[in-house]
């Protein structure tokens, strides 16, 4: 098999993605292999996850910085690392325009609701109060827009009589953890045949 890809992912909170899509790039198939995980929140208990497995990680906090300063940080570990893509795993910062293009067609978010419906936070309450059929998640490639670029991938969650922002975002997470590694490796496999 060619050699993997690196895949840098950056969190803000308990990292469950970022463990999803680091053991599945156990798989002997997997295209890609986690090469940094970075953090903006040094207590954040996704860190640990990584650390146990061997995973380098950096973490500092963007308080008191500007945003471009912040994002350059990143930038200077991302190219240490080596890193030839970016899969935002709930992070929770606003990413600078300059950012954004140096990693264009490099980077992916996962998104709790199905895009294009409910960009930014609160995706299950507005769910519930618009009556949804379905709740669900989605993968995208990242733009200059927040939670906009082309969706490559969804997972529909049904929603039943009686489900809570809580218990709604339980059973998307479910969802969330199958579909980011298997969106992630099928773009990484679909952009590096395109690059030969
Ligand atoms: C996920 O639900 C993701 O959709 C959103 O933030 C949450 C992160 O959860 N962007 P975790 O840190 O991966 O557990």
């Amino acid at each position: 098999m060619a050699e993997r890809a690196r895949v840098a992912v950056l969190i803000s909170g308990t990292g469950s993605n970022m463990a999803a899509l680091l053991y599945a790039s156990k798989a002997d198939d997997c295209p890609y292999e986690i090469g940094l995980v970075l953090s903006n929140d040094p207590a954040a208990a996704g860190l640990q996850i990584a650390k146990a497995e061997g995973i380098p990680v950096w973490a500092q906090s963007h308080r008191g910085m500007e945003r471009s300063a912040f994002d350059a940080l990143i930038d200077e570990q991302l190219t240490k690392a080596g890193a030839d893509y970016v899969a935002l795993a709930g992070y929770m910062r606003l990413l600078s325009p300059e950012f954004v293009a140096k990693w264009q067609d490099r980077m992916l978010n996962i998104h709790p609701s199905l895009l294009p419906k409910y960009k930014g936070l609160d995706t299950f309450r507005r769910a519930l109060e618009a009556g949804d059929e379905f709740a669900g998640c989605s993968i995208h490639v990242v733009t200059a827009g927040v939670d906009e670029g082309p969706v490559l991938g969804q997972t529909k969650v049904r929603i039943t009589a009686g489900d809570t922002p809580d218990s709604l975002a339980r059973r998307v997470q479910f969802a969330e953890h199958q579909l980011y590694p298997r969106t992630l490796s099928a773009w990484i496999t679909q952009q590096r045949s395109r690059a030969e």
